[in-house]
């Protein structure tokens, strides 16, 4: 039987370390799906046409530690509002949801959109100064320059695009539980997911 996990929030609360986690536990996939908006950013930036870069992407497309940079992220979020940049990157989320087994899918739109029907939703935030605080602390080590303002400039600027776009905004499945990370630290927001999950695969 396949089970799918729809984890969907904004950027920087939390989602992906829950994500991995929930994966692991569980002996499920998972696809980190803003890879695949960073990927076509990537290409956006290095001078290839939007529409035409999330058709014809490449597996090669999603490796790289230089997916993880801000303009990339901000570019990320810029191409997410073409609605065929989102059309055409539907049918790959789809297939690997059904994965034999079983999937994790984290993103923006994917209780919402991409697996209107998974088994469990969740949908993870925290405060942007709280979001802005821990990127800000992973950031900081590469670029010693970069200030707590800029970062929450860039969050602030990110729930924005993501939230009031017109083609699968971000927010809550009307079915997801919130997770609100704010106030707990990394143990405690997997332990609550698993709870979450836990609760609703006993109904399934
Ligand atoms: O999760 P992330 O920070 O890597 O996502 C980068 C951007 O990609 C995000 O700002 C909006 C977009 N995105 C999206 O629109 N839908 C998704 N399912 C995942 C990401």
């Amino acid at each position: 039987m396949s089970f799918v996990i729809a984890i969907d929030g904004p950027a920087a609360a939390g989602k992906g370390t829950i994500s991995r986690a929930v994966a692991q536990k569980f002996g499920l996939a998972h696809l980190d799906t803003g890879l695949l908006y960073r990927a076509v950013g990537k290409r956006v930036l290095a001078g290839d046409e939007a529409i035409t870069a999330a058709r014809s992407l490449r597996p090669e497309d999603l490796k790289g530690d230089d997916l993880r940079r801000s303009e990339v992220a901000q570019a990320a979020s810029r191409v997410a509002a073409i609605p065929q940049v989102r059309a055409a990157l539907v049918d790959f989320q789809r297939e690997f949801a059904q994965r034999t087994g079983g999937a994790v899918l984290d993103g923006r739109d994917i209780g919402t959109v991409i697996c209107p029907d998974a088994d469990v939703k969740l949908f993870v935030t925290a405060s942007a100064e709280a979001r802005a605080a821990r990127r800000h602390a992973e950031d900081v080590l590469a670029r010693p320059d970069l200030t707590f303002d800029e970062v929450l400039a860039d969050v602030k600027a990110r729930d924005d695009r993501d939230m009031n776009r017109a083609d699968a905004p971000l927010r809550a499945a009307g079915d997801a539980v919130t997770i609100d990370t704010t106030q707990l630290d990394v143990a405690e927001a997997i332990a609550t997911a698993v709870q979450a999950i836990n609760a609703r695969r006993g109904s399934v």
